[in-house]
């Protein structure tokens, strides 16, 4: 097989699809790799890099016209679909909503494509979880892009000129990426709040050493959808909702907001009249920025400073550590690959009957699957 990857065209992209780890791994397994020229750069990893792994190196055309499987981290533009080869296969972020024309040139060319953001969150599927893997870095580089717009230390410090004392920290949404900002505050000092509607995530922040914050009524021991996600809160829920957090924000210092509903705009939740509460020089980090925001001054791919206050909304955080970023991301591709049969030639590459195909496989043969 051949595999390919090329330069991500997306404003705020700085990952690739594929390391020279993995090049290693799929040269090793008797497959050829072709690279975009320059693909890894914004990721650290150079040209020199891929080709001492075994990858070929090459324009954008010649990768989409040579390669089997394309491997990408966001859905091909409509121009880069019309480029790849017909009947080949593309692994990437598709976000089918936002993609339509690409996804109706891919399936005139009878691709098979993938969306990764629709594995599904089952034990088998861990290791193919780009969501998870990519939420736990916005995680962590939310609380340290916080730290860098705040004008004070996070941690208590003693000293001989007197005490100073340590931020509150709040993280709204205690899910992977809340989970991994509220570890990331707790090692830099902070003192740390969470909250979530889930009753269940209590316990997780708990374990890290957070307090956790939550209006607990009837409807919030139903909160949670089967698959463990969140689900829409009444109006009534987020007034509550809306009480508890503007007394909570007279105290704290920074706030990670990272609150999501599965395929919905983000819930409002940080509205203009709680900000009003907030201290002179607190941050907010709104990692929910690019579906919606979670606070109502947040734009993407901006610092907002309003009333004393910072909002940072930067886009694409993950691909603010692109390189670990694109390693991860590299790693759940070449683990979602395995579910590929490339060895036996009499099968089909791919098994329709599997429930991570079934869950990803937008298009195949001409037919749109997932709409
Ligand atoms: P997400 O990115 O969809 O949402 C982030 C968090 O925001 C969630 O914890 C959600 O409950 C919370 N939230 C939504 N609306 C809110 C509101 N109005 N106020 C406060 N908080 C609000 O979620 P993520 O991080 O992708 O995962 C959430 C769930 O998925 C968890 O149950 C987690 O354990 C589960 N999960 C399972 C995995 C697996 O089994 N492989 C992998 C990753 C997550």
């Amino acid at each position: 097989m051949i595999i390919g990857a090329v330069k991500e065209k997306k404003k705020f992209e700085n990952r690739v699809s594929i390391s020279p780890d993995d090049v290693k791994n799929y040269v090793k397994a008797g497959h050829q790799v072709f690279i975009e020229k320059g693909a890894g750069s914004l990721s650290g990893f150079n040209d020199k890099s891929y080709k001492e792994s075994g990858a070929t190196l090459s324009t954008s055309k010649e990768v989409f016209k040579n390669s089997d499987i394309i491997l990408k981290i966001n859905c091909p533009t409509p121009d880069e679909s019309k480029l790849i080869k017909n009947n080949s296969m593309v692994i990437s972020q598709i976000s089918i909503q936002n993609n339509q024309d690409s996804i109706k040139i891919l399936n005139s060319k009878k691709i098979s494509a993938f969306a990764l953001e629709l594995v599904p969150r089952i034990t088998r599927a861990q290791d193919m979880d780009i969501l998870s893997s990519q939420a736990n870095l916005a995680g962590y580089h939310a609380v340290i892009d916080a730290a860098q717009e705040f004008n004070r230390v996070l941690p208590l410090f003693m000293t001989a000129a007197g005490k100073v004392t340590p931020a509150n920290v709040l993280v709204i949404g205690a899910g992977v990426a809340g989970l991994q900002a509220i570890a990331t505050a707790k090692r830099l000092g902070a003192i740390v709040f969470a909250t979530d509607v889930r009753i269940a995530s209590k316990e997780q922040v708990e374990s890290l050493g957070g307090k956790f914050v939550m209006v607990e009524d009837d409807e919030s021991k139903n909160a949670e959808t089967k698959g463990g996600y969140a689900k829409e809160m009444s109006a009534e829920y987020q007034k509550k909702q809306e009480a508890l957090l503007a007394e909570t924000l007279k105290t704290m210092d920074i706030v990670i907001c990272t609150a999501q509903i599965p395929g919905r705009k983000a819930p409002l939740i940080l509205k203009k009249e709680m900000l009003e509460n907030m201290q002179n020089g607190s941050v907010i980090v709104d990692l929910a920025v690019e579906s919606g925001g979670n606070c109502e001054f947040s734009q993407v791919g901006k610092v907002v400073s309003k009333n004393g206050l910072k909002i940072v909304g930067h886009a694409n955080v993950p691909g603010r550590v692109a390189n670990n970023a694109s390693s991860l991301f590299s790693k759940n591709i070449s683990n979602f690959l395995k579910l590929m049969n490339f060895e036996d030639k009499k099968k089909s590459m791919i098994n329709k009957s599997d429930e991570i195909i079934k869950a990803t496989m937008i298009c195949s043969a001409g037919k749109i699957l997932i709409k």
